[in-house]
């Protein structure tokens, strides 16, 4: 069939072009080991910087491909000195030459006699920044004084140099507080032809040197950056710096400083200013709260509120704070009750509606909107409310109602009536019966009925009888 053999014929193409692509792979692989032996870097003396493809590295243990070359320098220039050479070439494996090291002077050795001496340097005027080799590069119009840091009691050290150019001025500082310890040497209004070495050497014959690049090298220009971002731009030649800020509610994405190196290149890019904003809040698992307000950017804050019949437990707002994080945490829901009601003595509840949270604890409580109705024993009247109701503040709307001892009406006696007339008496209190026209209460006895302290009265009401009775 045409379609099989066609299809074999793809099968077998497709194997061709596989082994061909392994073969092609084994190859680079194997041209790869026998050439790329890499060189190790490790256990460096702490005050090395090692700079590679401009790059300053500063972990203690790093291999560095066949071929490729790195500088290296102490890390406070001048106040160590490098013994060894500062560039190294990696040759399939090993370095050409022994890896240097930093010795401490006088400056970090209080000023003995024994230590090079320290050569720090100062910029009255222009800019300078450091080479990964520890050489000054200076822009051109600088002045420049190189200061050699000896114990003047311990003699005079001596500056040399080796541009031809010129004569430097050399010699004790001035100030008081200087000239016991700085011998001096200045160049003022750097030229290229000023480039060089200079060295200081102690009467003791130990030295110490910088070498000068005096080079127009200049960064790119920093273009005023868009608000927020609060710049202070130097200027862009070398050593020159620029520092960053962002305003309130804003956080520094970035380097705050930047400077521009002996490359032409600003240590690192321009920051930028971040809104500053505090995590959302999620209420979804907390389905009794809510929210009022929510702004979580900075200075804003989030307002709670919780579900009817529950108060909140922790603060009502939070407030997002320049860290990014709110002031405090979320609060809680708790459902707002009441305590249980007082029974009026010589009372009872005679209907509750409670809820039962959960059955198994048989906890009853009263929520809000929970009622109670009340009543009082026969002979007892109530006084205050006979329903209370639970409110939001988790009270009771009334205070529970009190029940008094009181005597009923007794009814009116046929062909009379009782004066005065009240649902209720109260102990001590007396009735008496006027009887309609034609009738008369009997002249005995005289007493009139009374309500007793026990909420009976003394006698039932007397009757009225017709004239033609008595
Ligand atoms: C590098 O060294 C290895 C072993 O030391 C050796 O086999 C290899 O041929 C060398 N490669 C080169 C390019 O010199
Ligand atoms: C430094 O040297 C001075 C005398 O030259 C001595 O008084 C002082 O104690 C020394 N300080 C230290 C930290 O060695
Ligand atoms: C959030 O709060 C900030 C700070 O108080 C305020 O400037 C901003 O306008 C608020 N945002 C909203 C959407 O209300
Ligand atoms: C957090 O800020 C809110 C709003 O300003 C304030 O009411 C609350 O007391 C603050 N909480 C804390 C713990 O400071
Ligand atoms: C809750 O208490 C406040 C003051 O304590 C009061 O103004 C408010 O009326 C009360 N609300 C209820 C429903 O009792």
């Amino acid at each position: 069939m045409p379609s099989d053999n066609y299809l074999e014929k793809t099968r077998a193409r497709v194997a061709v072009i596989a082994i061909t692509l392994l073969l092609l792979t084994l190859n680079i692989k194997c041209m790869d080991t026998t050439k790329s032996l890499g060189c190790k870097l490790e256990g460096l003396h702490p005050h090395l910087i090692v700079t590679y493809k401009e790059i300053a590295i500063s972990a203690d243990k790093i291999t560095v491909p066949y071929n490729e070359r790195i500088t290296m320098r102490c890390r406070e220039v001048g106040k160590y000195k490098l013994i060894g050479d500062p560039l190294l070439h990696c040759r399939n494996g090993t370095w050409n030459g022994k890896i240097p090291y930093c010795v401490p002077t006088t400056a970090i050795s209080n000023y003995t006699e024994n230590v090079p001496p320290t050569i720090v340097f100062g910029l009255p005027a222009g800019s300078a920044a450091v080479e990964p080799t520890g050489a000054l590069a200076v822009f051109p119009g600088s002045i420049l004084h190189l200061e050699c840091l000896f114990a003047r009691k311990l003699g005079n050290p001596e500056w040399t140099w080796t541009p031809t150019f010129r004569r430097y001025l050399t010699g004790w500082a001035i100030a008081a507080r200087e000239r016991d310890w700085k011998y001096r040497l200045s160049i003022y209004y750097a030229k290229h032809q000023d480039s060089g070495v200079y060295t200081c050497s102690t009467p003791k014959g130990l030295s110490n040197s910088i070498q000068v690049h005096v080079i127009d090298v200049q960064c790119s220009v920093l273009a005023v950056p868009e608000p927020p971002l609060i710049s202070h731009i130097e200027g862009s030649r070398i050593g020159d710096s620029a520092i960053f800020e962002c305003p309130m509610g804003y956080r520094l994405e970035g380097a705050s400083g930047i400077t521009c190196q002996y490359n032409g290149k600003w240590s690192a890019n321009v920051p930028h200013c971040e809104e500053i904003e505090c995590p959302a809040i999620d209420i979804t698992d907390n389905p009794l709260l809510s929210l009022i307000e929510h702004n979580n950017t900075y200075g804003g804050k989030v307002v709670f509120t919780c579900m009817w019949g529950h108060k909140l437990s922790g603060s009502q707002s939070i407030k997002c704070e320049g860290n990014g994080r709110w002031n405090g945490s979320m609060p809680t829901c708790l459902e707002i009750t009441c305590p249980v009601p007082e029974t009026p003595r010589s009372g009872r509840i005679i209907e509750q509606t409670r809820y039962s949270n959960k059955k198994r604890y048989r906890a009853q409580i009263y929520k809000v909107g929970a009622l109670v109705r009340f009543a009082c024993l026969p002979g007892h009247q109530l006084i205050g409310e006979a329903s209370i109701i639970c409110t939001e503040n988790g009270t009771w709307s009334h205070r529970p109602p009190v029940c008094k001892v009181r005597c009923p009406y007794p009814g009116d006696p046929p062909h009379g009536r009782i004066a005065p007339l009240k649902f209720w008496y109260k102990p001590g209190d007396n009735i008496q019966v006027t009887c309609s026209p034609g009738y008369v209460t009997p002249l005995e006895p005289v007493k009139k009925p009374s309500c007793r302290e026990n909420g009976i009265w003394s006698a039932p009401p007397p009757p009225c009888r017709s004239y033609k009775e008595v």
